[in-house]
């Protein structure tokens, strides 16, 4: 029966007396007619005082992770708020450099970077080479001694802590792709290698122990596993990556990034840690701050087994339901505190049956085909995850502020989707 929980929307939401929503001053219905459906729409004032969040509580060097959304606007926004970039692979490396972000600011990431890859980041100069793996050990050597400057690194370490999250969030675990283990002494070995050697600048190590984790705890808890090798090597900089945890549905609560920052602060000094400690977190920046738009084209009801009802979107904008089975809410904003009485499963318009954006979402009683339905929460890991399956054209992304829109991305076109066909 209850209504959408109001802290799960963007900070500068409010509502007009019957209900209807606006974001940034503007009035989300009049943005999907304006620029269609589906429809990313972005509080840009949220996304600042988040990334202004990051920085008072971790100090200059916190990096926000661009795989949780990135376009040219967002990562000038980050860089401007004072954060750094986490970029991960070449690709974000270049639309980072592309928006003009300096290239000392930027974190290079990637269990597998390719000679492409690290010629880029060498050549031009990133802050800080995330080092993953001996092969990699191995490419910047022969890069560097081959004429290319040689880089600053941390060092990925696997802590071997099990955060408890979605398995395929999980990155700090003995058995995982990232980094080097710590309780194989694959740790030591790399950070006895890149101490002697002359083509990389060791300063610190790194940490990532997964995503969506609402525990600050396992912070801790990491930190206490590193604490031991972090202070035997007594190297100036640490990062514990990302990761922090976000509301996506009603009952979830998080810990605030102030408050994560505390505990993982708190954790370092107990354990003697004297680095200089940092993180890059993405999804507890840019999660909470948009909502998406879609418009309702089919309401199915199966008489005692379900209702569908079909949106123009799905797993193209949002593929975290199929991936990890995550939940959200749905709403109308056309009466955003309406109560949800109806129970009904949302699915998006592509050809597979697990095209689903909410399994059993609460919506509001008079829901019609035609409405505009929301999904809030979408900032993360749904603009950069999406796909063209089914040729379907990808939605543009707006941010909102002061009562005005800004298109930062465009929608797709029918146009784009040749672009790259060779015929
Ligand atoms: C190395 C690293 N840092 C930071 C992040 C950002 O994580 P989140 O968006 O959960 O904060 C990730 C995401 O998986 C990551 O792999």
């Amino acid at each position: 029966m209850s209504a959408l929980p109001f802290h799960l929307l963007p900070d500068t939401a409010d509502l007009d007396a019957a209900g209807r929503l606006s974001i940034g001053g503007c009035d989300v219905l009049d943005l999907a007619t304006e620029y269609g459906t589906p429809l990313f729409v972005y509080d840009e004032a949220h996304l600042r005082s988040h990334c202004r969040q990051a920085v008072e509580a971790f100090g200059p060097g916190v990096a926000y992770a661009t795989k949780a959304f990135l376009c040219g606007a967002m990562a000038k926004l980050a860089h401007e708020e004072g954060m750094d970039l986490d970029v991960a692979t070449g690709g974000e490396l270049h639309v980072a450099l592309a928006a003009g972000v300096p290239p000392d600011r930027l974190v290079m990431h990637g269990n597998n970077k390719s000679s492409a890859e690290l010629t880029m980041a060498l050549e031009t100069g990133v802050g800080r080479i995330v080092v993953d793996s001996f092969d990699e050990m191995d490419r910047i050597d022969r890069l560097v001694t081959g004429g290319l400057p040689a880089p600053t690194v941390l060092i990925r370490v696997n802590p071997g802590v099990e955060a408890h999250t979605h398995e395929y969030l999980q990155t700090g675990v003995v058995d995982s792709k990232f980094g080097f283990g710590l309780a194989s002494g694959a740790a030591q070995e790399a950070v006895e290698r890149a101490m002697h050697a002359e083509t990389m600048e060791l300063v610190g190590l790194h940490a990532h122990i997964g995503s969506q984790v609402f525990v600050a705890g396992f912070f801790a808890q990491a930190v206490r596993a590193l604490a031991p090798f972090v202070n035997a090597f007594r190297l100036p900089e640490l990062s514990i990556g990302g990761g922090l945890g976000v509301a996506y549905v009603e009952g979830e609560t998080n810990p605030s990034i102030r408050e994560w920052a505390e505990v993982v602060k708190f954790a370092c000094n107990d354990a003697g840690i004297t680095a200089k400690v940092t993180a890059e977190p993405g999804r507890a920046v840019v999660a909470r701050a948009a909502v998406t738009l879609y418009r309702v084209g089919t309401v199915k009801t199966l008489p005692g087994v379900r209702t569908y009802v079909a949106v123009d979107g799905g797993m193209s904008d949002n593929p975290r339901p199929v991936l990890y089975g995550s939940g959200y809410e749905a709403f109308l904003p056309r009466a955003t505190t309406a109560d949800r009485p109806k129970r009904v499963r949302i699915v998006g318009k592509h050809c597979e049956s697990g095209d689903v954006i909410v399994h059993d979402a609460a919506v509001p009683e008079d829901l019609v085909v035609g409405d505009i339905l929301a999904t809030p929460v979408t900032g993360a890991y749904g603009h950069t995850m999406g796909s063209n399956y089914n040729m379907v054209v990808r939605p543009p992304v707006l941010f909102v502020s002061g009562g005005e829109a800004r298109e930062v991305v465009r929608r797709e076109t029918y146009d784009d989707l040749l672009r790259r066909d060779l015929g």
